[in-house]
């Protein structure tokens, strides 16, 4: 059986893609490679370049790979630019996965992992988010992944599939190998920000708001790392190969840290300085986020094990700075 992997060229894709190699799996990935890399495509899968929104693309992958689940990271995933430009995630996520879908249904394909978002929840009532607290997310970017689940949820009662949604909470962090690693463009996420100081990339970096009801004013995220979140698909792939029945799950470490918490261990990790501004809020952050993932905890088994955020920024500047331009596009 193979897997195929939607989107395996991407940030949380390669590494999930390198952790189902090493566990012996047979797997094929797509990717348009619009935000994602050719190098970052594990030796040892098969890479079919094409976009998910093509049909015919996907149905003649169904009828060549002897694929018996899919994983799906193909999505555009930046916040800033789903509130600017709503109709491209619309575009992408939902038609793409409609596509997709259809496709799996049409080929028998019955068993699928989803990438999904703490941003399906918005701001939170209470901290740390089940799974069933309210979603009402505050931007266009987690209001399309909420829509895939529930495209999920419908095509599964009517067609017999069964689906794991994986909603993430902040992803960061690099294959200890240190031959894969995060790499955005243009980069918008605090981490590889605030590693790029040291880097030389940029004299500072910027804290968006101090004036938050949090103990030091800067917005607390619950950070965690890639190889965890990689392990929780190979788990969430067995529970659906062993019957589990469709669910979703948070991912995260179940503990928060604040920008400036952030910032400050990046200082003692490179032994930079890394100058800090303070500035306004940028809109539609959520002062705090952390996750309960005591249910995948319990149901999948998942067991994160780099809850420390200096081994999480470790990981990170190992690659960070000996690729200080990613994958050098
Ligand atoms: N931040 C700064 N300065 C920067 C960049 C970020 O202070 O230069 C702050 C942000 O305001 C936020 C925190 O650092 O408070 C983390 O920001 P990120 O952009 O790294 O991550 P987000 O929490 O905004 O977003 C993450 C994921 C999204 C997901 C979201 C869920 O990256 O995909 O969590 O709300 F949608």
């Amino acid at each position: 059986m193979t897997v195929l992997v939607l989107g395996g060229a991407g940030y949380i894709g390669s590494h999930t893609v390198k952790a189902l190699c090493d566990k012996g799996m047979d797997v094929a990935v797509a990717d348009s490679l619009v935000t994602g890399y050719r190098e970052a495509v594990d030796k040892r899968a098969r890479l079919y370049i094409g976009d998910i929104k093509d049909g015919d693309f996907l149905d003649s992958l169904f009828k060549s790979e002897d694929i018996g689940a899919v994983i799906h990271f193909a999505a555009y995933s930046l916040v800033g630019e789903s509130v600017e430009n709503p109709l491209k995630y619309y575009e992408n996520n939902l038609y793409g996965t409609m596509t997709l879908l259809k496709s799996m249904v049409k080929n028998g394909v019955d068993k699928i992992v989803f990438s999904s978002t703490a941003a399906t929840y918005g701001e939170p009532e209470r901290v740390p988010i089940m799974e069933d607290d309210r979603t009402e997310p505050t931007n266009p970017y987690g209001e399309t992944k909420l829509a895939m689940e529930k495209m999920f949820k419908w095509t599964a009662k009517a067609h017999g599939l069964r689906y794991v949604s994986l909603r993430y909470f902040n992803a960061c962090g690099a294959d200890t190998d240190g031959n894969i690693g995060e790499a955005h463009d243009p980069e918008s996420h605090l981490i590889p920000i605030i590693l790029q100081v040291p880097n030389g990339k940029r004299d500072h970096v910027s804290i968006f708001g101090t004036d938050y009801p949090t103990p030091d004013g800067t917005c607390v995220r619950d950070y965690i790392h890639v190889t965890d979140l990689a392990e929780a698909h190979i788990l969430a792939l067995k529970y659906l190969i062993n019957g589990g029945e469709s669910d979703i799950f948070n991912l995260g470490n179940g503990v928060g840290f604040s920008v400036r918490e952030v910032i400050e261990t990046a200082r003692k990790v490179t032994g930079h300085p890394i100058p800090a501004v303070e500035g306004e809020r940028r809109a539609g952050d959520p002062a705090r986020l952390i996750a309960s993932s005591e249910k995948a905890k319990k149901i999948l088994g998942w067991n994160p094990c780099h809850d420390s955020l200096e081994e999480i920024i470790s990981s990170a500047w190992n690659w960070h700075k000996n690729h200080p331009d990613g994958y050098g596009k």
